[in-house]
């Protein structure tokens, strides 16, 4: 039996400028599965998940048209509301993005940055989910003796993985991850699908992927996007 649904999209179109890149999508995305999306570079994959948490909204160009609502536990609410609040949609979506975009701060600052813009003011609970955070990312061992160094001066794949624990840090109801693997030696691939496999007991996770054996290994709903379409595979 599949999980109830906890987004519901409708006749999405989705434009840069008069250019459409997705057309009348209509799907449902289950709660806590992992929900694959593949396909051809440049179709709109990165630009299907900044929907949505509205990051598109703040594209220059971008224009959306259609229906996105999520029930974030007291029923399903239009994030597309003009009023809608942004910093709690972005609370409860997080998102990884397909490039690693460390702050220019420390490592432990870079964690501890979206507590401190929600306004988390006691330090040892910080410090509490800061570690449990980068544990989660699997980072924790190879950064725990520097915690003040730059995060900029961290490998790729490491700042993958910074980014992932950044975004754990709030408890995202739904976590959009870009390509999550994309710069991982096989060892760390391995450990962040185990931890995705984890993490959807509590959250709902929507994955764009170009690797297809990922996808067989963890995904429970797969989509393809083509032809401005996303089809079930
Ligand atoms: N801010 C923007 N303004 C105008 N066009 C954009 C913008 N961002 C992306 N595009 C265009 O929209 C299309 C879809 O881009 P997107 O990055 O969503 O593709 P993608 O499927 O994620 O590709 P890839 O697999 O290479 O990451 C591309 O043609 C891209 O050039
Ligand atoms: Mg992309």
């Amino acid at each position: 039996m599949q999980n109830s649904v906890k987004i519901k999209i409708r006749n999405l179109y989705f434009y840069y400028r008069t250019r459409a890149i997705l057309k009348n999508i209509t799907i449902d995305i289950h709660e806590n599965s992992i929900t694959s999306i593949t396909g051809p570079s440049g179709q709109g994959k990165s630009s299907f998940l900044t929907i949505l948490n509205r990051l598109c909204h703040s594209m220059e160009g971008a224009r959306v048209e259609g229906q996105v609502t999520i029930d974030f536990g007291k029923g399903f609410e239009d994030i597309f509301q003009k009023d809608y609040a942004l910093p709690e949609l972005r609370k409860r979506v997080g998102m990884v993005f397909q490039t690693p975009n460390p702050l220019p701060m420390s490592i432990y600052k870079n964690v501890a940055f979206p507590l401190k813009l929600a306004g988390h003011k006691k330090q040892d609970s910080i410090r509490k989910k800061v570690k449990r955070s980068l544990e989660h990312a699997f980072l924790w061992d190879e950064v725990k003796d520097r915690l003040s160094d730059d995060a900029r001066l961290l490998s790729g794949g490491q700042q993958q993985r910074l980014c992932l624990a950044r975004s754990l840090v709030l408890d995202p109801q739904v976590l959009l991850l870009d390509e999550p693997t994309s710069s991982l030696d096989e060892t760390s691939v391995q450990v962040i699908e185990e931890l995705l496999a984890r993490l959807k007991n509590k959250c709902t996770i929507i994955m764009v992927s170009h690797y297809m054996d990922q996808v067989k290994r963890i995904a429970d709903q797969q989509f393809v996007l083509r032809d401005r379409q996303l089809k079930s595979v």
